[in-house]
């Protein structure tokens, strides 16, 4: 969440790739962070990291000088979130998320009760940036939830719904980040995508994916990629690769 309500794009192509530390406990991660702290632009912290190590291990990579991006996906009323988002800026994380789906009123309470509290404590406003749709996510599963409109279109009402509350972008499959970009006329509203997989990576578990060229030719601003990185042979050559790949 910048002073001007919009995000800071990344300044090379090292800076747009956010590398997903999903391992079980700080030993495995602190490795991570030593090997790829000079390959990477930041480093995802998310449920499963964060709840076996919890806030002090996300302070601790923060002060080692690396960023972090602290994806645990807020979601909760308004207050609720919006207290927690506070504790988020105050852990002095880069970006963090919560759920568009929470509402416009949610969105709006976190804004501005972040931006209020890095200003009096002189913080250095994170980017708050919502997520969208889930990429596990498809037609049935909104129909579900009794939500009849397609993911695509969700994806794009939400991402206007969050421009409108403040906050700095989104995040969503590369697949549709085209489509936010149609939609919302701001080169510096955020696109942060997962499910990207290089040509030299098998696809794993992902199902819509790019790669990390097409990803950034859609709009993507990040990528967010853990296991290509994380499994390869050569960690900081696979993370090299994948930057070359943007260039
Ligand atoms: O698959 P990979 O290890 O690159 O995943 C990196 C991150 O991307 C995960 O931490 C998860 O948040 C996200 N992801 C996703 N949808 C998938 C797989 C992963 O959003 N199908």
């Amino acid at each position: 969440m910048t002073s001007n309500r919009s995000g800071t794009k990344p300044a090379m192509s090292k800076d747009r790739l956010i590398f997903a530390l999903d391992v079980s406990n700080a030993a495995e991660a602190r490795r991570l962070v030593a090997d790829l702290r000079n390959e990477v632009g930041a480093f995802k912290i998310g449920l499963q990291l964060f709840t076996s190590e919890g806030a002090s291990f996300v302070r601790e990579i923060v002060d080692g000088g690396s960023r972090v991006f602290l994806d645990v996906k807020f979601h909760d009323i308004p207050n609720t979130v919006a207290s927690a988002a506070v504790e988020a800026a105050r852990l002095g994380v880069w970006m963090f998320n919560i759920h568009a789906s929470g509402g416009e009123k949610m969105m709006s309470l976190a804004v501005e009760k972040v931006r209020e509290v890095c200003s009096k404590e002189g913080i250095e406003p994170p980017k708050l940036i919502a997520v969208t749709v889930l990429t596990s996510t498809d037609k049935k599963t909104l129909l579900e939830s009794g939500i009849a409109l397609d993911p695509e279109e969700l994806v794009v009402k939400y991402a206007l719904a969050a421009k409108r509350c403040g906050l700095d972008g989104v995040v969503a499959s590369p697949l549709e980040a085209g489509a936010i970009r149609n939609a919302i006329d701001d080169p510096h509203y955020l696109v942060v995508t997962p499910g990207v997989r290089p040509d030299f990576a098998t696809i794993d578990d992902q199902k819509r994916v790019t790669t990390p060229r097409q990803a950034i030719r859609n709009g993507s601003d990040f990528i967010v990629l853990g296991r290509p990185i994380r499994t390869a042979d050569d960690p900081v050559k696979a993370a090299r690769q994948i930057v070359e790949e943007m260039s």
